[in-house]
């Protein structure tokens, strides 16, 4: 069934267990998505970007409407969610179709900027009931962006800044500059849990983990030991996709119909969801 992201992660924080967000950028991501949820047994956040958005030539609601019908037709509790949004006109299109979440990221802004800019966006969501999510400080690798130094300075979250930025701002979750990075094909990052339990200590709402593709297995279990609550995936299922595409295609040579490879696609994405999933519960 659909559901709401704020009960997903209010329900994953009160367990101390985590919840998983996948980005959907084909149909067949929402598909794969639903089939790992299932296969795990868990819930599962679906997200959209901007950027996704942009790629079906500015049309929100054509991928939005297949994603829900995804997530209604699922056994799993799915939620939608629209991620990474600076354009405030996308935001107010996202309420009819399904979304009960989004990202507001103006972590690009000066801190000062970033505050108005979010609490604007926190106003418009709670007047209808969506959930809020926005970033401070900086985590790297987003499309179009140079790579930055994690360690740099300002690039990392202040606690007592973000303390400051959740009760000026309202949001219902914030995301973290912890250590991770967007976009990264492989598991090498290194987190800094010492800042993570910082951060669940100095601010009252669940943190977001972006970029979690990037983290190993343990860096994760540890990250959500330490108060992180959503696990932001996108990058792995693309790797999942294009490796199984690029599989057949060079062992098809003369192969035209796309669902020879999407299926494979979709399989090996379901796959990576499921492995996921199994990581963020509760271990024994
Ligand atoms: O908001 C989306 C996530 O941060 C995805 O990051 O593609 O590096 O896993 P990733
Ligand atoms: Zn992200």
């Amino acid at each position: 069934p659909l559901v709401s992201t704020g009960d997903l992660v209010a329900d994953a924080r009160t367990a101390g267990r985590g919840v998983a967000a996948f980005n959907v950028i084909t149909l067949e991501h929402a598909e794969a998505i639903a089939a790992g949820a299932e296969q795990a047994g868990s819930p599962a956040i679906l997200q959209i970007s901007e950027n996704a958005v942009k790629f079906h030539g500015g049309n929100l609601s054509a991928i939005a409407a297949a994603a829900a019908a995804v997530a209604k037709s699922s056994s799993s509790p799915l939620s939608l969610h629209l991620d990474h949004v600076t354009d405030p006109e996308l935001m107010r299109a996202a309420h009819p179709d399904g979304f009960s979440s989004v990202m507001f990221d103006a972590s690009k802004l000066p801190y000062g900027e970033n505050v108005k800019a979010t609490a604007d966006a926190v106003r418009w969501g709670h007047e209808r009931g969506i959930w809020i999510e926005a970033e401070l400080g900086k985590v790297g690798g987003k499309e179009g962006e140079a790579p930055l130094d994690a360690h740099a300075p300002g690039v990392r979250t202040d606690p007592t800044e973000a303390a400051s930025y959740v009760s000026d701002t309202g949001v219902d979750a914030l995301a973290v500059a912890v250590g991770s990075s967007h976009a990264m094909t492989s598991r090498t990052a290194t987190l800094d849990h010492e800042l993570i339990a910082a951060l669940t200590a100095a601010v009252p709402v669940p943190l977001v983990l972006h970029g979690s593709s990037g983290v190993p297995d343990n860096e994760i279990r540890a990250a959500i030991a330490a108060g992180m609550v959503k696990i932001n995936v996108g990058t792995a299922l693309n790797t999942a996709f294009t490796g199984a595409v690029r599989e057949y295609l060079t062992t098809h040579e003369q192969g035209v119909d796309p669902r020879k490879y999407l299926a494979p696609a979709r399989e090996a994405m379901a796959g990576t969801v499921a492995g996921f999933l199994g990581l963020l519960k509760p271990q024994e």
